[in-house]
């Protein structure tokens, strides 16, 4: 049975990433920051059905707890075939009237890209680098890098591609997308002699907490543009970036 591990899995698009996974015969480890709520999400799980699912506590934030999560993971499996990134944050705050604070270039504090850059871009790092070695181990290593069409800087400077988003800017948020996309890039040309398939994936603006729920898509449909890029086969695609949102034909988007 192959196994999956998802960062940022007690709720959203990670739970529903799990759900899918589960429902493609994987064994999973359902990360969660919160131990509690991993346990709370492996128990709906298990109810609908799916046995093969444990919470395993981790924070990608912090290092202890990333090496403390491949400590409990290295006890329950030498090989690991799929490592979704999936915890993230906007970084985005609500000020006393509910409304979004816009993060701009010009004024927004260095404290928030660098709470935001230590989840989305050192937490992606810090986690890959950590399970990598057990990844090695699979005949088919798959990663995958939630990212946002967001991060995409062609789409985001150029009128002329008539991105639906591209009035939505957010630096913060925006920047350790398109940071993390870099990460992609390179990992997967350093590993590109191997049978790994490492990809960056959009799930598209789906209704979660990051938006305050102003999401237009579902978890459902967020969830299936992952997991089709966990299970590539060995002559799919490798360091690329897709949002099937944004280009429905082949997925394929920008840098
Ligand atoms: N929703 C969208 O429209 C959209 C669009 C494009 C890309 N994405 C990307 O999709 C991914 C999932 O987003 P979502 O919409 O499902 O967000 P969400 O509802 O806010 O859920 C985020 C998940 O990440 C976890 N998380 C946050 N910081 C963490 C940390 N330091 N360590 C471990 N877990 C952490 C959260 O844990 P807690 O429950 O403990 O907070 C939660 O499980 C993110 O990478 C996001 O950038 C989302």
């Amino acid at each position: 049975m192959k196994k999956a591990f998802i960062t940022g899995a007690n709720k959203s698009i990670g739970l529903e990433t799990a759900r899918q996974l589960l429902q493609q015969g994987f064994s999973v480890y359902l990360g969660s920051r919160n131990l509690e709520n991993g346990q709370k999400a492996v128990e709906q799980l298990k109810a609908e059905g799916w046995i093969d699912v444990e919470a395993v506590q981790i924070d990608v934030a912090d290092d202890d707890s990333v090496k403390n999560a491949r400590t409990e993971i290295g006890k329950k499996t030498d090989v690991l075939d799929v490592l979704i990134n999936n915890a993230g944050i906007t970084g985005v705050k609500l000020d006393e009237n509910g409304n979004l604070i816009p993060q701009t270039a010009e004024s927004t504090s260095i404290d928030v890209f660098k709470e935001v850059y230590e989840t989305n871009v050192y937490g992606v790092l810090r986690v890959t680098q950590a399970f990598l070695d057990l990844l090695k181990k699979s005949d088919e290593p798959r990663i995958v890098m939630v990212s946002s069409s967001q991060g995409s800087i062609t789409l985001h400077s150029d009128p002329g591609y008539n991105y639906k988003y591209y009035h939505h800017k957010g630096v913060v948020y925006l920047s350790s997308k398109s940071a993390l996309n870099m990460v992609t890039v390179n990992l997967a040309y350093e590993l590109r002699n191997t049978n790994f398939k490492i990809n960056a994936v959009s799930p598209g603006f789906t209704k979660t907490d990051l938006n305050f729920n102003h999401g237009t898509g579902t978890v459902e449909d967020a969830g299936k543009r992952i997991v089709k890029y966990a299970l590539v086969g060995n002559d799919g695609p490798t360091g690329k970036f897709f949002c099937e949102e944004t280009n429905p034909e082949t997925g394929e988007i920008p840098w």
